[in-house]
C-alpha cells in the first residue's frame, strides 16, 4: 500500500453527483479488469468490446498495459515492485474513469494477486464495481500465438523474468468472469463480458 506522503491537503467535493451523471450517459461506470499471460487475448478482447459498446452509444475506455507503460508509467520495469506500482496506479486511474461513469477496460499482465486484490479494494471503497475477468489460455497456446515474438526473445534468454517462461503468474481465484481463449471465438469472449455488464445493471442509467 502507498504510503500518503503529501500533508495539508483537503478533499474537495463536486456538486455533479454520480446519478446525474449516469442519468446523462444512461450507464454505470465500472471497471472490466482483463488479467492473463501475454498473448492471452486481455488487448483483444478489449478492442473489440469497446467497438461494441461504442456502437450502442456507451462511453468505455481501454486502457493497455503496453500503451500505458509509454506514457503514466514509463518509468516503470518489469520487476515485482514495478509491476506492483504499474498496477496501483493504474488501479487508481481506473478507478477515477469509473468515478466519471466511464466504463473502462484495463487490459495489463498483472501477474500478482496482492496487487489486482488492492485494486478491487479501492473500487469497493468507492462503491464502484470491479470485474476481474482472467483471460485465460495455456501457455503453449499463448506461446504459440507470440504476436509480439516476445516468447521466442524470453525463450532465447534475450528478456529476463518474462511472464510464464522465468517471472510468475498468479491465476485468480474467484475472479467474476473466466474466459478460455483457447475455447472461446472473440465474439463469444465478447458476448460473455456483456453479458456480465448487462447482469450487474450496468448498461443503463
Ligand atoms: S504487468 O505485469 O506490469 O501487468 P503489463 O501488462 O503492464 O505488465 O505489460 C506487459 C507487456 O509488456 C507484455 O504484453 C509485453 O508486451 C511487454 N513485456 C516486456 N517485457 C516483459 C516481461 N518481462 N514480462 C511480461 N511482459 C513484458
Amino acid at each position: 500500500m502507498a504510503e500518503q506522503v503529501a500533508t495539508n491537503i483537503t478533499w474537495h467535493d463536486g456538486t455533479v453527483t454520480r446519478q446525474e451523471r449516469q442519468d446523462v450517459l444512461k450507464q454505470k461506470g465500472a471497471t472490466v479488469w482483463f488479467t492473463g499471460l501475454s498473448g492471452s487475448g486481455k488487448s483483444t478482447i478489449a478492442v473489440a468490446l469497446e467497438q461494441v459498446l461504442f456502437q450502442r452509444g456507451h462511453v468505455a475506455y481501454r486502457l493497455d498495459g503496453d500503451n500505458v507503460r509509454m506514457g503514466l508509467n514509463k518509468n516503470l520495469g518489469f520487476s515485482a515492485e514495478d509491476r506492483a506500482e504499474n498496477i496501483r496506479r493504474i488501479g487508481e486511474v481506473c478507478k477515477l474513469f469509473a468515478d466519471g461513469c466511464v466504463i473502462t477496460l484495463s487490459s495489463f499482465i498483472s501477474p500478482y494477486r496482492e496487487d489486482r486484490d488492492l485494486v478491487r479494494a479501492l473500487h469497493a471503497d468507492g462503491e464502484l464495481d470491479f470485474i476481474e475477468c482472467y483471460v485465460d489460455c495455456p501457455l503453449d497456446v499463448a506461446e504459440e500465438r507470440d504476436p509480439k515474438g516476445l516468447y521466442k526473445k524470453a525463450r532465447a534468454g534475450e528478456i529476463k523474468g518474462f511472464t510464464g517462461i522465468d517471472d510468475p503468474y498468479e491465476e485468480p481465484e474467484k475472479p467474476e468472469l473466466h474466459i478460455r481463449t483457447d475455447q472461446l471465438s472473440l465474439e463469444q469472449s465478447v458476448q460473455a463480458v456483456l453479458d456480465c455488464l448487462a447482469e450487474r445493471g450496468l448498461l443503463k442509467g
